[in-house]
């Protein structure tokens, strides 16, 4: 077993420096993360806050009886009392260090969707590759914007936690000597579209695992930067943006960095009498296009300039969920809205709730998805600098042909979410670590489990799959469920090259489109259809492959890509940060010192 010597750990402190240059900033943050109760992002819902004293209460779940009255309390997950939480504003190389408190009543960690911590799964945060942070602990996170640019956003990853808030946008913004390929925009704004439980997402979770085979799922509503839908002549809190018109012929440019943050619903986002010029997705800036309407799906991040050309007025903003018969009007439930308001504005937003395409129009949503291309002449940090970005005539050495389904646990039973009908099961001893001090054994065994075709029945195991280091995976995901679902790789772009209805075949290849393909973290698979990635495995480490619906992951929707390099040399994968948590079978194991 390797051991950890100290003279390895000064080369790659120099190595990092070397790299990193002369530019990169530290940025420092602390969090605070906690439960806050008065928030109430859904507050129409609800009944106002109580503060009161003098009545007898009791608190069941997050119901509380009050003289015979039922009251629901939300719990919101805030960091530094703030839902959402802080962006994280970092450049290209920047060095991230977050030291987070866990002032929760049980164990946290953060994950940083998109964000490629290249040869650093070690800061990734996921159960496979951290401990958590134990209620009333600290720990810093420290990891660098490598090479990368764009628009990102983190959430807590364990406990169902998501579901209460605690999520936040990432900024990656360029070096000043890299050119952006549009003007600099007036202002950009973080725009974080989600669905959200009436529940709190503790007694959620209490449902999906102790409750009924099927679980009656409590209704959501869309919020947008954690505030409710704007509904006329209410008090409630909206999210609104204000622009200035300047010049009527021309107008000023906006950027809404906008991301799903939400639990299980892809939604179309639109601006009422306002365009949107697609630039950006999770680190790759597209051929840019013109679109009335964008869809979104959960765990994606785009960015979309909007040009204030129109009257002086207010109107409005839309999120509407796909595959679902939500009408236009503001006060149904599951509809985003929110204003954005021309600066010197005396009218207010009227006429109706401008419509998109059918929600369950999947042609028109796998047309504009097929429509997304990466533009190869806007310079950029590329998602593998040292490999190729063309992959028109790549050799692929592994092809795996992941299931995403449910399965119930035998008559009655728990429905788990599966891949190839395997559902994950998270054990104590995070599998980075028990590679790290045990090759794995006793936590986990490689290749356990088919990379290609289904098990016969439901087993239930911890599913980790041995990918080539350097070289090309094909990852062809399938769905065979009536929604939508959305995949994400950790560690790694991907090269979106085809998405179909129906069976994948080795067929479905002559319809790839290896030419400009897009590079993000994140994919939609249209209900009964298939998507296919390419990534090239130049990061060593253990990598999360996961459905971004939270229910599905939380329920075993998931497993892990080791990507292993032989090779020592700790300036190819980092050795253990210092302040390395250990648990599980390791939890008496000595932390590593070093003088
Ligand atoms: C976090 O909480 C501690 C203790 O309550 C407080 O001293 C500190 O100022 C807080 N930090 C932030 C960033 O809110
Ligand atoms: C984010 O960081 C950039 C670069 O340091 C800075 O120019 C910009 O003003 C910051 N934005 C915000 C909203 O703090
Ligand atoms: C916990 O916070 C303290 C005080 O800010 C800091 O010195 C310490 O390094 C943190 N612990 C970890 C494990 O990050
Ligand atoms: C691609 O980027 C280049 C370089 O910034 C830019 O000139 C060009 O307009 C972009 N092409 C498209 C289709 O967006
Ligand atoms: C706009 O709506 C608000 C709230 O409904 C109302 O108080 C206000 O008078 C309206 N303004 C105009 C110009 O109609
Ligand atoms: C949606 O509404 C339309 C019109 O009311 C109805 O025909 C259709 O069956 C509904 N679809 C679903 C999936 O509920
Ligand atoms: C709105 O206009 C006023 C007056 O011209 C100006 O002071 C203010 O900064 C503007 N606000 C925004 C958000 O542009
Ligand atoms: C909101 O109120 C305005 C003015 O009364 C009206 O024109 C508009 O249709 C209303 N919008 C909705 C969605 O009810
Ligand atoms: C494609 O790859 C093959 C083998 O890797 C190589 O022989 C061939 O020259 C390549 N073709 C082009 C056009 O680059
Ligand atoms: C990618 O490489 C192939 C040869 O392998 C070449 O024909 C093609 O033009 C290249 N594409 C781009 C966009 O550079
Ligand atoms: C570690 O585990 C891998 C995969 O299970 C195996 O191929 C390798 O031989 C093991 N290495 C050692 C040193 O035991
Ligand atoms: C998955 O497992 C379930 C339950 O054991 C079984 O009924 C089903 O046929 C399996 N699915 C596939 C595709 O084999």
């Amino acid at each position: 077993m390797a051991s950890l010597s100290c003279h390895q750990k000064s080369i790659i402190i120099v190595l990092t420096i070397l790299v990193a240059g002369a530019n990169a900033a530290d940025i420092f943050l602390t969090w605070n993360v906690s439960l806050d109760t008065t928030l109430n992002p859904i507050s129409v819902q609800q009944p106002v806050r109580h503060t009161q004293k003098h009545i007898c209460f009791t608190y069941i779940g997050s119901l509380l009886y009050l003289s015979g009255v039922i009251f629901l309390i939300e719990q919101v997950i805030t960091i530094n009392g703030r839902f959402p939480g802080p962006t994280i504003n970092a450049t290209t190389n920047d060095f991230v260090h977050i030291n987070v408190f866990n002032d929760l009543d049980e164990p946290l960690l953060f994950t940083w969707n998109g964000i490629q911590q290249r040869l650093n799964s070690w800061q990734d945060g996921v159960s496979g590759t951290n401990c958590p942070i134990q209620p009333g602990q600290n720990w810093t996170y420290k990891f660098q914007t490598k090479d990368q640019i764009g628009s990102f956003f983190y959430f807590p990853s364990i406990n169902f936690q998501k579901a209460g808030g605690g999520f936040g946008a990432i900024r990656v913004n360029n070096r000043a000597v890299i050119a952006v390929p549009f003007p600099k925009p007036e202002d950009e704004f973080d725009l974080l579209i989600g669905d959200w439980y009436y529940d709190s997402y503790q007694d959620v979770r209490r449902m999906l695992t102790n409750g009924p085979a099927q679980p009656n799922l409590p209704s959501l509503t869309m919020l947008m930067n954690g505030k409710g839908p704007y509904v006329n002549s209410s008090t409630q809190v909206y999210e609104s943006f204000t622009v200035s018109q300047g010049n009527r012929a021309s107008g000023k440019t906006y950027r809404f960095r906008v991301s799903n943050v939400g639990l299980r619903s892809s939604f179309n986002f639109r601006i009422q009498n306002h365009r949107l010029l697609v630039v950006e997705t999770e680190g790759s800036y597209t051929n840019q296009m013109v679109v009335d309407s964008l869809d979104v799906h959960v765990g994606q991040s785009y960015s979309v300039l909007v040009t204030a050309d129109q009257d002086l007025a207010d109107y409005y903003i839309v999120a509407s969920p796909k595959l679902s018969n939500v009408s236009n009007d503001p006060n149904s439930g599951l509809l985003g809205v929110g204003l954005l308001r021309y600066n010197g504005s005396s009218t207010n937003v009227s006429g109706p709730v401008p419509s998109g395409p059918s929600p369950f129009d999947m042609r028109f949503s796998i047309e504009q998805a097929r429509s997304i291309r990466w533009n190869l002449t806007a310079g950029a940090a590329r998602p593998n600098p040292q490999g190729s970005f063309n992959v028109s005539n790549v050799t692929v050495s592994q092809t795996f042909v992941l299931s995403g389904s449910n399965a119930q646990n035998g008559n009655g039973g728990v429905v788990y979410s599966t891949v190839n009908n395997v559902s994950y099961m998270t054990p104590d001893t995070p599998l980075k670590l028990a590679d790290f001090y045990s090759n794995g054994s006793g936590v986990y065994t490689l290749d356990q489990f088919s990379t290609n075709s289904s098990n016969g029945e439901l087993r239930q195991g911890v599913f980790v799959a041995a990918g080539r280091h350097k070289g090309w995976l094909e990852l062809v995901l399938t769905n065979d469920l009536g929604s939508i679902d959305s995949w994400h790789l950790d560690g790694y772009g991907f090269f979106v090259v085809g998405y179909g209805f129906g069976d994948w075949t080795a067929a479905s290849r002559f319809s790839y489109n290896l030419f400009d393909p897009v590079v993000r973290s994140t994919v939609q698979v249209y209900p009964k259809g298939w998507t296919a990635v390419y990534a090239f495995l130049d990061n060593p480490g253990m990598w999360n492959l996961r459905s971004q619906k939270l229910r599905n992951w939380y329920m075993g929707q998931e497993l892990y890509l080791r990507v292993y390099d032989p090779d020592p040399n700790p300036a190819k994968e980092f050795s253990p940060p210092a302040n390395l948590l250990l648990c599980g079978i390791l939890h008496n194991k000595h932390q590593i010192h070093c003088h």
